[in-house]
């Protein structure tokens, strides 16, 4: 459903992206990896129409997305969870939510917040008042709400503690069960190893390996060369 197909991305002169392709399939969840730097938020970014490729590929349920401007694309059902996580930090958890809530959205209200039931005891809470976890919480549950058909998420479990990082694998496992299809990107090993189904490693701009859940399993070398932190 997501093809991405040899693009390059440029900062200015700086050339970041120098030829990556990958594939997102239909209920599939697949993780981007890679050290700092290697150029995971740029393909993201490259994806949703906030940098735009001079070179290559993107499609997306057919269409071509390079070159359309970033509403048109959100538009086709490109959820972004950024790492930042970007809520407003003055309005309620509720307040956020309903900001982005479509009707046409299989999750609703109640939906979000069956699956967040910390949102909803803290759905009075401003955004700035909530914790780390509820804070990305809040960021799933608003992309949700907003009809995706692919979720896109940057590290999401990023210096968040351990219990809550569980609590996060539990609830993207749910979601993919659900049949939305996901691209990750994570530098937290165990949550790859937990939820996806292949894996891409990006170095230095280029996709350096590619292989499925299993393959990456029992090829430890590819995790000592090309990721910073171990299993
Ligand atoms: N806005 C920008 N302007 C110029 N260069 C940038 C910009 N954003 C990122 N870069 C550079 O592009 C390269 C890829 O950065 P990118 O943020 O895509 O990496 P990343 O894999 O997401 O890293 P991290 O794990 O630290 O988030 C890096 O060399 C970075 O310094
Ligand atoms: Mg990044």
């Amino acid at each position: 459903m997501l093809i991405v197909d040899n693009i390059h991305s440029y900062y200015d002169k700086s050339h970041v992206l120098e030829g990556v392709s990958l594939q997102v399939n239909p209920g599939e969840l697949v993780t981007l990896l890679g050290r700092n730097g290697a150029g995971k938020t740029t393909t993201l970014r490259s994806i949703l129409g906030v940098v735009c490729p001079r070179k290559g590929q993107i499609r997306f349920n057919g269409q071509d997305m390079v070159g359309r401007k970033i509403f048109e694309i959100a538009r086709e059902g490109l959820a972004l969870v950024p790492e930042h996580r970007g809520i407003f930090r003055l309005l309620s958890v509720e307040e956020n939510l309903r900001i982005a809530q479509r009707k046409s959205s299989r999750w609703q209200l109640e939906d979000v917040y069956t699956m967040f039931p910390r949102l909803k005891e803290r759905r009075k809470n401003a955004g700035h008042a909530l914790s780390g976890g509820e804070q990305q919480m809040l960021a799933i549950a608003r992309a949700l709400v907003n009809d995706p058909k692919l979720l896109i998420l940057d590290e999401p479990t990023e210096g968040l503690a351990p219990v809550i990082v569980d609590e996060l694998v539990k609830i993207l496992r749910k979601i993919k069960d659900d049949g939305l299809p996901v691209l990750l990107v994570e530098q937290n090993l165990m949550v790859c190893d937990k939820l996806a189904d292949r894996h891409y490693v990006l170095e230095q701009g280029r996709v350096v390996y590619e292989g499925s859940a299993a393959d990456f399993r029992a090829n430890p070398t590819i995790k000592n060369r090309y990721l910073a932190l171990s299993a």
